[in-house]
């Protein structure tokens, strides 16, 4: 097996980043590396990037959840955001919602080795409203706010919130998305930055709540 090493982010990072579980995320990197790379779930030019660009990326975002909140992650494909805020975040109750096999089947697996109270679900977003809802839905790189919001705010409980992870086309998304927002009646919408120090640039997340 590859050892990806956190050589761009010292040990103090890594440790404040993932105080209960540093050395599950490194598992985890190495899975993604090897496995996730043998089974393309990600690509192999990934990897010099992959904790920058991808596993800080996410983790610098789990400040955001309230103790014990329950959380939902569409679209995970190999467990970005959500396995990663899942080692971060362990009070939190995490979901993986994934239509694919192939990646469900890689986030079972890690779920299972790395002994992480997450559930795994093999759906689409949609096929879950009406029987499912959170405290929060987290989504990165799945698809445009204005349709992530259809897929997202009818699984947030009332007062949950979608938190999605974008990059600079944050609002221009969210101008485009205007006309979804008002019909799912979407109350406070903020952009906001995490991870200044961590990660360049920081993670821009747009915040959407539910009524
Ligand atoms: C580009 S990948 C991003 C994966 C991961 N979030 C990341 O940041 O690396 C998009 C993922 O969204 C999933 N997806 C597409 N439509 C979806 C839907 N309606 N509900 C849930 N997941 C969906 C795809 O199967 C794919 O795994």
């Amino acid at each position: 097996m590859f050892h990806v090493k956190p050589e761009s982010i010292s040990s103090e990072t890594l440790a404040a980043v993932f105080p209960h579980r540093a050395s599950d995320i490194v598992a985890y990197a190495d899975a993604l590396a090897d496995v996730g790379v043998a089974r393309g779930l990600i690509g192999p030019r990934e990897i010099p990037r992959l904790w920058d660009r991808h596993i800080l990326n996410c983790a610098v975002v789990a400040p955001v959840f309230r103790v014990g909140a329950t959380v939902a992650d569409i679209g995970s494909g190999a467990g970005l955001p959500g396995l990663v805020i899942a080692i971060a975040r362990p009070d939190l109750e995490v979901t993986l919602v994934e239509p694919l096999l192939r990646r469900t089947r890689f986030l079972a697996e890690l779920v299972d080795r790395l002994e992480l109270s997450v559930e795994v679900v093999r759906a689409r977003a949609e096929q879950l409203h009406g029987s499912r809802r959170f405290d929060y839905v987290t989504a990165r790189a799945v698809a445009p706010l204005e349709r992530l919001v259809g897929w997202a705010l009818p699984l947030c409980s009332a007062g949950g919130e979608l938190v999605a992870l974008k990059g600079s086309s944050a609002g221009d998304e969210l101008v485009a998305a205007d006309q979804q927002l008002r019909r799912y009646n979407a109350a406070a919408v903020k952009i906001e930055h995490y991870g200044a120090g961590v990660v360049t640039p920081p993670t821009t997340v747009v915040r959407i709540k539910s009524p």
